[in-house]
């Protein structure tokens, strides 16, 4: 659960983050893809090489989820309900890949905003993607 301090953490960080969801969310899948290969699988027939057009497009769609999550931080499960819909029963993506999607996108936090990564930051972001990971897992029977 959220304290209103991390709300408070996420949000402000997340300040941040808007205006480069595109930038930051090809980087994290980038790494996700390159680090952890399994997660590819869900993507066939995509252009995963480094700046696809295919990287920028879904790095933006998945960490505009994110910002839109953060402005209804108190309803995420409201404001997630179709997605989640979409991961369970669509696309079946095994809930470990979200920890591995979380760990990218903390790395690229840490990359382009080190300054703002604060220990209770980092903690409060983690949380977030935590929570959100719940959100878009809870539907799978
Ligand atoms: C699609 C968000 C995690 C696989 C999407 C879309 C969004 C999204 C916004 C587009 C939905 C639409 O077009 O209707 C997120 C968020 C995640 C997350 C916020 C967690 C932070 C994952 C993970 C995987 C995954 C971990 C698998 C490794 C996919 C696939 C699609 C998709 C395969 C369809 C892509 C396409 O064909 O264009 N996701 N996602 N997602 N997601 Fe996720």
């Amino acid at each position: 659960v959220l304290s209103p301090q991390d709300k408070a953490n996420v949000k402000a960080v997340w300040e941040h983050v808007k205006g480069h969801e595109e930038v930051y969310g090809a980087e994290a899948l980038y790494r996700a893809f390159l680090c952890d290969p399994q997660t590819q699988t869900y993507f066939a027939g995509k252009d995963l090489s480094e700046n696809s057009a295919f990287l920028h497009s879904h790095g933006k769609k998945v960490m505009c989820a994110l910002t839109n999550a953060i402005a209804h931080i108190d309803d995420i499960d409201g404001c997630m309900s179709k997605l989640s819909d979409k991961h369970a029963h669509e696309l079946m993506v095994d809930p470990g890949n979200f920890d591995i999607l979380a760990h990218h996108i903390l790395t690229v936090l840490a990359m382009f905003l080190s300054q703002l990564l604060t220990c209770a930051n980092h903690r409060s972001v983690d949380k977030f993607l935590s929570c959100v990971k719940n959100v878009l897992t809870s539907k799978y029977r």
